[in-house]
């Protein structure tokens, strides 16, 4: 699938990958604001995007657990999401994420 991120800087980057998390795909390729710290176990809130809203459905709601380590983070709205808890599928494709910094 291709996802598309929106830094801080208002850069897009267009990604591809079959499987793993968003958040390792950000990493591996030095995007932006996604720093990934606590190695995609929800705990560390470094992953924080915003998922474009028509895109939501691709997504999915937040967990229980990703909603309590996104209240302690800055700069939440409804479209947040911990994109280490997104798994990539084929689904996604198109999926557009603006990086929450
Ligand atoms: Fe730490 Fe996502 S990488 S919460």
């Amino acid at each position: 699938a291709k996802i598309t991120f929106i830094t801080t800087d208002d850069e897009n980057i267009t990604l591809e990958a079959d499987s793993g998390s968003v958040m390792a795909l950000a990493v591996e390729n030095g995007v932006q604001g996604i720093d990934g710290d606590c190695g995609g176990v929800c705990s560390c809130a470094t992953c924080h995007v915003h998922v474009k809203p028509e895109h939501m459905s691709k997504t999915g709601d937040a967990s229980e657990i990703e909603q309590d380590m996104l209240e302690l983070d800055d700069n939440v709205n409804e479209f947040s999401r911990l994109c280490c808890q997104i798994e990539i599928t084929e689904d996604l494709d198109g999926l557009e994420l603006t990086v929450a910094g």
